[in-house]
C-alpha cells in the first residue's frame, strides 16, 4: 500500500513534468515561429520606401543641424575613431575617386581627407568651423597637406568643371535643398568626372532591418532622398551599391555626362 502510493505519486509527478515540458516546449516552438525571428520577415519584401520632403525652410535646418555638430564635433572625432564601422563604410569609397583634383564636400572630421591626401590634389569644404579644425588637426598629425575651407555646399567656392572627383559621404541626407547641392557639385565636376557618394537609402529587398534603420536616420531629421532619380534626371550614369548597414547604406558611383544635365 505504502508503495503503492509511493508508486502512483511518482507518476503524478512525471505526467505534471511531462505537461511543463510540453507547454514549455510549445512556446518555445511558437515562439522561434514568430516572424520576428525568421529570415523571410527581413528579406521580405513588404515595407515601403517613404521619402522625406525638402524642409520648408532650409536655412533653419542648416542652423539646426549646424548648431548640432558645432556642440559635437570633438564628440564625433572620437567616435569616427573608436568605432570602425563608420570608417568600413567611408574606406568603401577609396577605389573609386579619380584624380588629379578632388573635391570632398563636407568632409566632418577629416577621417577620410587623411585617407587619401597623399595621393590626390585633396580640396575640401565644410559648413562647421569646429569641424574644419578638427580636420586640420587629423591632416597634421598624419603629416598630410590639403586645401580645405569652410564653405557651402550650395555655393561652392571653385570654379566650373574644376575637379575629377567630388567625394560626399553621409552628407547629403543633412543638405536642406538636394537639387541645389547636386547642382553646384556638378558644376565643378569635370565632364566625365566622378561623384562618389556614400548615404543612406532604403534597401533594395526591402528588409526590414534595413527599413527601419533608414527610417530611423528619416525620424532622427535627416531628409532620405529617392538617389537614384536624382542622378537619373541630371542624366549621369550611375552604380549604386549596399556596403553595410543590412543594405541601408549606399555607394553611388555617377559620372558626369559630356553634355550638361537638367539641373
Ligand atoms: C554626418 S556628417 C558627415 C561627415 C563626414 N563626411 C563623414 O562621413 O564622417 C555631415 C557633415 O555635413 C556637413 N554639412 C551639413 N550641411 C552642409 C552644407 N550645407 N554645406 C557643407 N557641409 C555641410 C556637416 O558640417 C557635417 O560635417
Amino acid at each position: 500500500m505504502c508503495i503503492g502510493l509511493e508508486f502512483s505519486g511518482w507518476w503524478l509527478i512525471l505526467v505534471i513534468g511531462c505537461l511543463v515540458v510540453k507547454s514549455a516546449y510549445w512556446r518555445i516552438w511558437r515562439l522561434a515561429q514568430a516572424p520576428y525571428l525568421s529570415f523571410t520577415y527581413y528579406s521580405s519584401p513588404k515595407m515601403p520606401k517613404i521619402y522625406s520632403t525638402e524642409p520648408e525652410d532650409g536655412e533653419q535646418f542648416t542652423e539646426q543641424y549646424d548648431a548640432f555638430y558645432a556642440r559635437f564635433a570633438s564628440a564625433y572625432d572620437w567616435l569616427v575613431k573608436v568605432f570602425p564601422v563608420w570608417r568600413n563604410w567611408l574606406d568603401t569609397t577609396l577605389p573609386w575617386i579619380q584624380g588629379p583634383r578632388v573635391l570632398e564636400a563636407s568632409f566632418g572630421t577629416g577621417y577620410l581627407l587623411t585617407q587619401y591626401a597623399d595621393q590626390f590634389e585633396a580640396h575640401g569644404i565644410d559648413l562647421n568651423p569646429n569641424l574644419a579644425r578638427v580636420a586640420r588637426d587629423n591632416l597634421q598629425h598624419c603629416s598630410l597637406t590639403a586645401h580645405i575651407q569652410v564653405a557651402n555646399v550650395e555655393s561652392l567656392p571653385y570654379a566650373a568643371a574644376a575637379f575629377d572627383s567630388v567625394i560626399s559621404t553621409m552628407a547629403f541626407t543633412a543638405y536642406p535643398d538636394g537639387k541645389r547641392a547636386l547642382a553646384e557639385i556638378s558644376r565643378v565636376l569635370k565632364p566625365g568626372g566622378r561623384i562618389v557618394m556614400l548615404d543612406i537609402n532604403y534597401p533594395h529587398n526591402g528588409n526590414k532591418i534595413g527599413t527601419l534603420l533608414t527610417r530611423g536616420w528619416k525620424a532622427g531629421g535627416d531628409i532620405i532622398r529617392d538617389l537614384p532619380d536624382l542622378f537619373e534626371r541630371i542624366g549621369y550614369e550611375f552604380t549604386d551599391r549596399e556596403v553595410g548597414g543590412f543594405g541601408s547604406v549606399h555607394l553611388y558611383i555617377a559620372t558626369k555626362p559630356e553634355q550638361k544635365g537638367i539641373f
